[in-house]
């Protein structure tokens, strides 16, 4: 399942994060790929160990935690410290069909998730640049993602994934992955339904509408059956 979120970023936000990452010194995006993706993987990232990399990973998180689509989509039990990549067309960027690691560790922190969820952040508007498809297959075909700066999307960590070669411009975003409290992606896939359900209930008859509340405790009783804390 892809779900895309708007406006997890403001654009004042991203102008910031833009002007501060304009500033910094690019490494090979190598550095954290695995041994098949570093084969076919060719952009620039910010050190993930670096201070205005955690700083700006930490701002993320707080967008992403203060937003209620992303959490029910999620249900995040860990969040890997974000990463930051750039694909300039002048160098030819893109990085080619993959799986991304299973699991990952934070040298920094000690923490180690298991990746069930990916996510990216654009943080360059479509018209910035050509090209720079975010392509993800999953049973229902191969889906192209180019969003609005500020904007993310969600999908499976599982799922072979692609950013086709830019063209023209510079594609900026934010990457990282998750643990979601919900390992299994169709249980996952059927609280959220649910909870998207049940917040359009909510706006119709209200919060205290008997059926309404029964729904919510089904809800609340499904993540108790499922979730992993
Ligand atoms: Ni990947």
């Amino acid at each position: 399942m892809l779900i895309c979120v708007p406006n997890v970023l403001t654009k004042d936000d991203v102008a910031d994060f833009r002007h501060i990452m304009d500033e910094c010194a690019w490494e090979d995006g190598r550095s954290t790929a695995g041994a098949q993706s570093a084969l076919v993987k060719n952009n620039e990232q910010l050190p993930p160990d670096s201070e205005v990399a955690r700083k700006l990973g930490k701002r993320v998180i707080s967008a992403l935690t203060a937003n209620p689509r992303f959490i029910s989509a999620a249900i995040p039990l860990q969040i890997f410290p974000p990463l930051f990549n750039r694909y300039a067309a002048a160098d030819g960027h893109h990085f080619g069909i993959h799986v991304d690691n299973a699991v990952r560790g934070d040298r920094l922190t000690g923490l180690r998730i298991r990746t069930d969820l990916s996510v990216t952040l654009f943080l360059a508007e479509p018209d910035e640049y050509d090209g720079g498809e975010l392509v993800i297959e999953d049973n229902y075909g191969s889906h192209e993602i180019k969003l609005p700066a500020g904007d993310l999307v969600v999908y499976p960590a599982s799922s072979l994934h692609m950013v086709t070669p830019v063209t023209r411009g510079m594609r900026v975003a934010s990457f990282f992955w998750l643990q979601s409290m919900i390992r299994d992606a169709h249980a996952r896939s059927l609280i959220f339904d649910l909870d998207t359900a049940i917040q359009a209930l909510v706006e119709r008859l209200g919060r205290d509408d008997p059926e309404t509340v029964k729904l919510t405790g089904i809800y609340h009783n499904l993540i108790r059956k499922w979730a992993e804390v």
